[in-house]
């Protein structure tokens, strides 16, 4: 069952957002098939989230129980931002691309989240996600086109994001692009096009 969604939205363009824009869409869709989930939204241009620090990364990483101990309150955050995202069965990020990748903005919200002992360990087999069970879907805006074409290996946003949830443990990712928006031609297409993805999706029950 579909109890908790959480939207992490990236963009800091308000309401001339196109990730916010099809997100909202998206979002309209998904109270429609799961009216009784809990819906949180992770609005990460408001959070302005902080960059790791040393004592953050020590009472995250470090080995050393008394080490973490005394850093405790630095990770107050992540402990904050990682149960969200562990008491979720579908994670929405919407996020525009820039400079062929992800917005600092949400790069600090995955160093915050992605986190050892909690999101993933470190098992005999190698490297265990705790996120398990878990959905995906992405919302990706681009002002040029990745999903084929010369432009495509230049896309650090979608393999980056899959292989970041994979590492977590969250291998069901699905992908709404709106891209082609810089692109005169491909311009008034794009949202129609991302309007017609979210559409499509599946979204049975995680
Ligand atoms: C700082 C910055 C960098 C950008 N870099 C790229 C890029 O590398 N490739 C691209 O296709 N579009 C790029 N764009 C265009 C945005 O991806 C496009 O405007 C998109 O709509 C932004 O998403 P948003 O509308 O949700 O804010 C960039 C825009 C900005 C402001």
């Amino acid at each position: 069952m579909t109890k908790q969604i959480l939207v992490v939205s990236a963009s800091p363009r308000g309401s001339e957002s196109a990730s916010r824009t099809i997100a909202q869409k998206l979002d309209a869709r998904l109270r429609k098939e799961f009216p009784d989930a809990q819906y949180v939204y992770r609005d990460l241009a408001e959070d302005h989230l902080p960059h790791l620090d040393g004592s953050t990364l020590k009472a995250i990483t470090s080995q050393d129980a008394k080490e973490v101990e005394e850093n405790r309150e630095a990770a107050r955050l992540s402990d904050k931002l990682t149960a969200e995202l562990l008491a979720s069965d579908l994670v929405v990020i919407a996020t525009p691309m820039w400079n062929f990748g992800i917005p600092s903005l949400l790069k600090a919200w995955i160093d915050l989240v992605v986190r050892p002992g909690r999101t993933f360990r470190y098992a005999e087999a190698g490297v265990e996600g705790l996120a398990r069970g878990k959905k995906a879907i992405l919302v990706i805006a681009s002002g040029g086109v990745f999903t084929d074409g010369p432009w495509k290996p230049w896309d650090y946003v979608d393999p980056y994001l899959r292989q970041i949830l994979k590492f977590i443990g969250i291998e069901d990712v699905q992908t709404v692009r709106v891209e082609g928006l810089n692109v005169p031609p491909l311009v008034a297409a794009a949202i129609p096009n991302a309007e017609r993805a979210i559409s499509e999706l599946a979204l049975a029950e995680a």
